[in-house]
Formats: structure tokens, sequence, C-alpha cells
């Protein structure tokens, strides 16, 4: 028996929703085809990754859901990498999820999209250093997802159709850990006054989500904790963001733990010119940049 399942690449935070919004992002993908063997765990990959599943996020999440349904059979795993890792694209989440969706059709498990979600987060646990589901949520259940742990509950919205958005994915050296050390710098304490700007920045993204006005969803793009403690790890940031405002984006700011930018519109032919812009705002920093135009 084999079960092949592709899960897309997604965007986290978007802006003050740290560690609670995600949105599925169709631009790039990650293959998993699981086969039934008579025992272990093993992978197989022509990408760049670790092939013991004990290192490797998809492995992680395969051993742990063998053990927790106390399945005996062993696993093939092959991997085809398309979101590129380290850039705050979700790529270790779109194995994680795929892994899941496989693994679940291949048992004939029937979880429901929480338990989905939970054990694809297992898999974050080694990249990050600490569970958060905004990508896993995103690349399992696709769209605009808002995601409570404690107890788990994610919650998915449709986006609304003229919603675009633009990636700007630097050509940077990205430290080993990447999500771990841009945790890092976030600040333990805020001010009151700083979680309340962010509080009502995020509620009115999930209104403009349920009102599909995407409109109020770019402007409140406003993240007054995370990426400003963030953005020194990306060279360039503040002119990108600058231009690509500019250049007529509803709202810019980090993708996930970075390097990656992303802006909002709902025009085609601004998207271009935004494109062109965040591009220019990275060679200004010397950085260059490859741009993908999406509808999430
Ligand atoms: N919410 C997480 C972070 C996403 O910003 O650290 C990381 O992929």
């Amino acid at each position: 028996a084999t079960v092949t399942v592709r899960a897309p690449s997604s965007t986290a935070n978007l802006g003050p929703g740290f560690d609670v919004f995600g949105l599925a992002v169709d631009a790039f993908f990650d293959e998993i085809t699981l086969t039934k063997k008579n025992s272990g765990v093993t992978i197989v990959t022509k990408d760049n990754i670790p092939t013991n599943p004990d290192n490797n996020t998809a492995g992680l999440v395969i051993k742990n859901m063998l053990k927790k349904f106390k399945i005996k059979d062993g696993v093939e795993i092959k991997i085809k990498k398309g979101v590129p890792a380290g850039f705050g694209m979700g790529s270790s989440a779109a194995s994680a999820a795929a892994a899941v969706i496989a693994f679940n059709q291949m048992f004939e498990l029937k979880l429901d999209d929480n338990a989905l979600v939970e054990f694809a987060g297992f898999g974050e646990k080694a990249s990050a250093g600490s569970v958060h589901y905004d990508n896993v949520a995103a690349s399992v259940l696709g769209g605009f997802v808002i995601v409570r742990t404690n107890p788990l509950d994610v919650i998915k919205i449709e986006p609304p159709m003229n919603l675009r958005m633009c990636i700007a994915v630097p050509t940077l050296e990205v430290p080993k850990k990447k999500t771990k050390v841009s945790r890092g710098v976030i600040p333990k304490k805020v001010r009151l006054g700083d979680s309340i700007a962010n509080l009502s920045n995020a509620a009115v993204i999930v209104a403009g989500f349920m009102k599909k006005d995407s409109d109020l969803i770019g402007k409140s793009i406003k993240d007054v904790i995370v990426e400003p403690a963030r953005q020194h790890m990306i060279p360039g940031f503040s002119k990108v963001k600058e231009n690509a405002l500019k250049a007529g984006a509803l709202g810019v700011t980090i993708s996930g733990a970075g390097p990656s930018v992303i802006a909002f519109s709902k025009s085609n032919a601004d998207l271009k010119k935004i494109a062109l812009a965040m591009s220019k705002g990275f060679a200004s920093a010397n950085t260059k940049c490859q741009t993908v135009i999406c509808k999430p």
C-alpha cells in the first residue's frame, strides 16, 4: 500500500498574530509518499535533508504516530521538497502536514482537524525548539487559520477571492536552527499598550477574513512587538517594506520567522510593481531576492 500527499507552504503570524495566524500559500509544495513495510521507519529522498528519521520532521511525525496508535508495521517515507527550507515559508510544517495526512489515510484513522494539526505540530518541536501550530494548521487545512493552543483549537476561514500576496525570498545564508534563533530575540515581556495595539489589529484581521474585506486585512498587518525585534535579522527589511507600501501594498510584514517578506494586495497589476519594489529594497542592502506572486 502506498499513499502520496502534497501539502502547501504557508506564512505564519500575518503581523500581530504571532503563533496564532497562518495562511496557506500555494507557491511551493512538499510531497510525501508513504509505503507500508514490514518494520522500521526509513527515509528516501534526493533532497539535502536529514535521512535519520529522528532528525527529520516527517520521520519524527511518523514515528510518533506509529507509537501512539500502537501500529507494528514499518513505513518508508519518500520526501520531495518543494518548499525552500529556512525562509519562513513553513518548510518543515509542509512535510509534517503531508506526512500526517498520508498516515491518516494509510491506516484509516479518521482523525479530525485538531488531531491532524496536533500530530503535525510534533515535528515542529524538532526544528523550532517549541511547538507552534500556525504553519502546520495552514498546511493541513489550507486557507486562513486561527490557532488557539491549550486546549488546541484550529479554525479555518476561506480568504477573500481578491486577496493576493507577493513573497520576497532573499538569498541569504540562514543560520541552522533559524526559527529557534529568531524566537530567541523576541521580548519575554511586552508593554500593555503594545499588547493592545497587536490585539486590536489581530481582531480586525479576523474580521477582515470573515467579511472577505482585503483592505481591512491589509491595513491591520501591523505588529509592534515581534517585527521590531526581528527586523535587524533581515538586511534591507525597512527599505523593502517602505518600497512595497509606496508601490501600493495594503500591508507588509515578515513571513513567519523570516527572512522572507510578504506584501498583500488585491490588484494583479499592483502586485507586479510591488514585486519589483521589494526586489529593489533587498538590492539596496546588497541582497538578491526571488519574488513569488500568488493568490493564497
Ligand atoms: N510563529 C512562528 C514564529 C512561525 O514566528 O516563530 C515560525 O515558523
